[in-house]
């Protein structure tokens, strides 16, 4: 179907470690997926492989017609799988909006040529990205930022630019690798009704990778769970509430 997201049999071997073991995934257009497990367990691997930052060492991962596993990152991103990093990868020196404006020049039309010479495709090109980008600050609570330095944001704000580099680009799909780490509650809180906007706004698919666990049971229709590269457990939030093995693996894992 569409722009569905399906990972089959996926495999990831770093030399002593197997980081992914037998990953199987449906991810249905539309809907809001959780991904979690402890530390260590392979959940930015899955990202990682699906954005193509990391080539699975077996198994498939397509997205609609398109087998995905094999192709370069940057085609991924062309073909609407976005991401956002557990470490924050902003240009700490450029502006919020120059940030957004840089991740969106990726699904752009206009060469370097044109780029240049300043030609009307490309003013053209240039106005509709400032409006796009404007529009994902929106979003996100932070247009009022647009013109300051990155940088001198607070911490959450920055959490939330990562997101918003990412909606400019208008994907279909979004991956949030812990988009809450290091937020108090109440940013945390704000930060759902934020994900919740984009899925309402825009129809995004979105898999979530996050340790608040208020955070995923209220924003997510299914759950993966994994501990040391398995699949643990997957179903509904109450249905991950109440399975054992997951209980168990939270409770001994020292998370
Ligand atoms: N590039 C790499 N090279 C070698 N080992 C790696 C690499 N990336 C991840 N690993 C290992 O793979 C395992 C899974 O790591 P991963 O980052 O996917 O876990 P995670 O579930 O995201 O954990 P956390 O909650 O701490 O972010 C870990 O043992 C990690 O050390
Ligand atoms: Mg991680």
């Amino acid at each position: 179907m569409a722009d569905e997201l399906t990972l089959t049999h996926v495999c990831m071997q770093f030399k002593g470690v197997k980081a992914v073991d037998d990953f199987n995934a449906h991810f249905e257009k539309g809907k809001i997926y959780g991904l979690i497990g402890t530390n260590g367990a392979g959940k930015s691997t899955v990202i990682n492989m699906i954005s193509g930052s990391y080539k699975p060492t077996s198994g498939e991962v397509g997205f609609g017609d398109n087998l995905i596993n094999k192709m370069p990152g940057y085609k991924i991103a062309e073909i609407g799988i976005a991401r956002t990093f557990q470490n924050l990868r902003l240009f700490k020196n450029m502006t919020v909006l120059e940030n957004v404006m840089v991740a969106e020049q990726l699904r752009n039309k206009y060469n370097f040529f044109q780029m240049i010479t300043g030609s009307p495709h490309f003013r053209k090109t240039e106005k509709q990205m400032k409006e796009s980008a404007y529009e994902a600050l929106e979003i996100m609570g932070i247009q009022k930022y647009a013109n300051m330095i990155s940088g001198n944001l607070a911490y959450g704000y920055q959490r939330r630019l990562e997101i918003a580099r990412c909606l400019a680009t208008d994907p279909k799909f979004l991956l949030l690798d812990e988009p809450a780490a290091g937020m108090n509650p109440n940013e945390s809180l704000q930060l759902v009704d934020e994900i919740r906007r984009i899925h309402n706004e825009r129809d995004i698919t979105i898999l979530l990778i996050e340790h608040d666990m208020k955070v995923i049971m209220s924003l997510c229709e299914y759950i993966y769970a994994m501990a040391s590269g398995k699949t643990i457990a997957q179903g509904t939030p109450k249905e991950i509430q109440n399975n054992e093995t997951v209980i168990k693996a939270y409770l001994g894992g020292g998370d």
